[in-house]
């Protein structure tokens, strides 16, 4: 089976958790795509529920699907949010943000009830930090931001290149935020809800990818099947 093909059934799997009715949060990447899609065709025969978008191109999915939208602005909790990730360890701590749009994925996991996390299983690892740990900054007094962050990282363990995602065009890449992104290749996080509680303290952070306490199920899809991991 290819990767596209788990990240379906993972997807799939999330979709038996919605119910008539459900505020939901769409999540953004790959994975959540196929969300987004297999929803749509339930929208289609008929399902009610109404989505908040977690960027502006999972926006534009669910438009294409079909898939009525509102805004965080216009209700007051969402039901259930499903998202990918880019590696999640056995404490439901996850690192998020590979496609940049960590800001609003945080906020609308935070304001859901809960939280279904759905990926292939290559993004189960014992410990985080192999994946870069995606760091939203805002441009102005960077340099000050960036040795503020080091100095975090020293202080729980860590250190490694800190990076400026680039676009493809070789600018910044600009969050739908207006912010940048600095990748902390970092190998190894030994304590990520205290590295987390760190980053949050520095002012010229907007936010990190390490989403703490927010995964409440986890869909892990692979060749020997679907594993489906509840946090107790
Ligand atoms: C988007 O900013 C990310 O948080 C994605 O949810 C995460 O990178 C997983 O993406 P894939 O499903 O494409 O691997």
């Amino acid at each position: 089976m290819t990767m596209d093909e788990l990240k379906r059934q993972a997807a799939a799997r999330a979709l038996e958790h919605v119910r008539d009715g459900m505020k939901l949060g769409l999540g953004s990447g790959s994975t959540a795509k196929h969300f987004v899609e297999l929803l749509g065709e339930r929208v289609r025969g008929g399902l009610n529920i109404i989505g908040v978008p977690t960027s502006e191109a999972t926006r534009a999915d669910a438009q294409r699907w079909g898939i009525p939208l509102t805004s965080l602005d216009d209700i007051d909790r969402l039901d259930l949010t499903v998202d990918g990730a880019d590696e999640i360890d056995p404490f439901f701590n996850v690192i998020k943000g590979g496609g940049g749009a960590l800001l609003r994925e945080k906020i609308v996991a935070a304001a859901s009830d809960r939280m279904i996390v759905i990926a292939d299983d290559s993004k189960f690892v014992e410990t985080l930090g192999r994946f870069p740990l995606p760091v939203e900054v805002i441009p102005f007094g960077l340099s000050a931001t960036r040795r503020a962050m080091a100095q975090v990282f020293a202080e729980t363990g860590g250190s490694g290149q800190m990076v400026i995602r680039k676009a493809g065009n070789s600018h910044a890449f600009v969050t739908d935020g207006g912010h940048w992104i600095i990748d902390a290749h970092l190998g190894r996080i030994a304590d990520a809800p205290r590295l987390a509680e760190l980053l949050n303290s520095i002012p010229g952070v907007v936010e990190h990818g390490l989403f703490i306490g927010l995964a409440g199920m986890v869909v892990l899809a692979g060749s020997q099947g679907i594993r489906v991991v509840e946090r107790p």
